[in-house]
């Protein structure tokens, strides 16, 4: 059996969060099918998270009523509060993701709280969940704050062992919200996490390509052992939160790294470089990533042709 990772798609969560027209329901539905047509069975569909602070997010619910039912599809739902993920577990949400930041300020810019009372709130939150209704939790700034810059690692280790416990059969996801950590600080402190919790918990790694490193880290996350790595179709996102931030590394520059390795995603790269390229044409996107634009420009790119080859 060949290497396999799985990848969860954030573009119509992360990616979609700071583009400031409202990109219909029905377009995020079309981009959402797209996706999962193109082989993703989990993408983080939106937020339940208060309309002020995220408008373009405000039609989750109507997101998760269209898709929740589709055959072997998990739409992620992401929440700040206890009151969000009550409200995503009433609303059907077969996969629900809290987040807090380690660092005080990116928690009290995002949430209004500080990381000891969002790690309440979870603890709190998951007592009142289905024993089996999976969770996962992010643990933004993990590495590094918009505000207070490098992250001590004893801090996120510290946090974890305060949570892991909480839900031991939660997935933790590690993430690099302001795109500035280096592949060496993301390889250190997964090697940290993992030996802290032998048995633990599935890990993921989330990150940012704000300076180019988004494949690298990845990389890093996975030389660890990491198997489940989150990335936006067309490099899209953008915490409105964490200032300086870009998008997350792009889908399709993951799914090309991985295969290349000879490491399966189980996607198909010729229709996320078309779904790229029509997210990229959204207005008020911004985009990243690099495997589009060499995919596209190969002169044998033509409709029918593969480009994966
Ligand atoms: N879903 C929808 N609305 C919510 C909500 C939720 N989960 N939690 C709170 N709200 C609403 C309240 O109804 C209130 O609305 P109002 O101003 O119209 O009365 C408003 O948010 C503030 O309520 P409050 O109880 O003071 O909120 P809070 O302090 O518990 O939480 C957050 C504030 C977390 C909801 C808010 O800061 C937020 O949504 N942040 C978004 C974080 C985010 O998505 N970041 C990017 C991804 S990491
Ligand atoms: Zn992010």
């Amino acid at each position: 059996m060949g290497e396999t990772v799985t990848l969860v798609e954030m573009g119509p969560r992360d990616g979609f969060q700071p583009i400031g027209p409202f990109i219909e329901t029905a377009t995020k539905l079309s981009f959402i099918r797209r996706l999962a047509e193109a082989g993703f069975r989990r993408i983080e569909i939106g937020s339940f998270v208060s309309p002020k602070a995220v408008p373009q997010l405000r039609d989750t619910p109507e997101l998760l009523a269209a898709c929740r039912d589709w055959p072997d599809f998990l739409p992620q739902i992401l929440v700040p509060n206890a009151r969000g993920g009550i409200a995503a577990m009433e609303a059907g949400a077969p996969m629900i993701a809290f987040v807090l930041s380690v660092s005080e300020s990116h928690n009290r810019n995002n949430v209004r709280r500080t990381p000891q009372e969002s790690a309440a709130e979870y603890e709190q939150l998951v007592a009142r969940l289905p024993p089996g209704l999976p969770v996962r939790l992010n643990f933004s700034t993990s590495f590094d704050c918009p505000f207070d810059g490098r992250v001590p690692e004893d801090a996120t280790l510290a946090l974890l062992d305060r949570l892991v416990p909480a839900r031991p059969d939660a997935e933790i996801c590690l993430c690099d919200t302001t795109g500035r950590v280096a592949p060496d600080h993301v390889g250190r402190l997964f090697e940290r996490a993992i030996a802290r919790f032998p048995s633990g918990p599935t890990w993921a790694f989330h990150a940012h390509d704000t300076y180019g490193l988004g494949l690298a880290n990845a990389y890093a996350a996975y030389r660890q052992g990491v198997r489940v790595i989150d990335a936006a179709i067309g490099g899209l996102g953008g915490c409105p939160f964490a200032p300086g931030a870009t998008g997350n590394v792009a889908t399709e520059d993951v799914v090309w790294m991985f295969e290349r390795m000879g490491v399966s995603t189980g996607l198909d790269l010729d229709a996320l470089v078309g779904i790229a390229a029509d997210a990229a044409a959204l207005p008020g996107a911004m985009a990243g990533g690099r495997a589009r634009a060499a995919l596209l420009s190969r002169p044998c790119a033509a409709p029918g042709v593969s480009n994966a080859a």
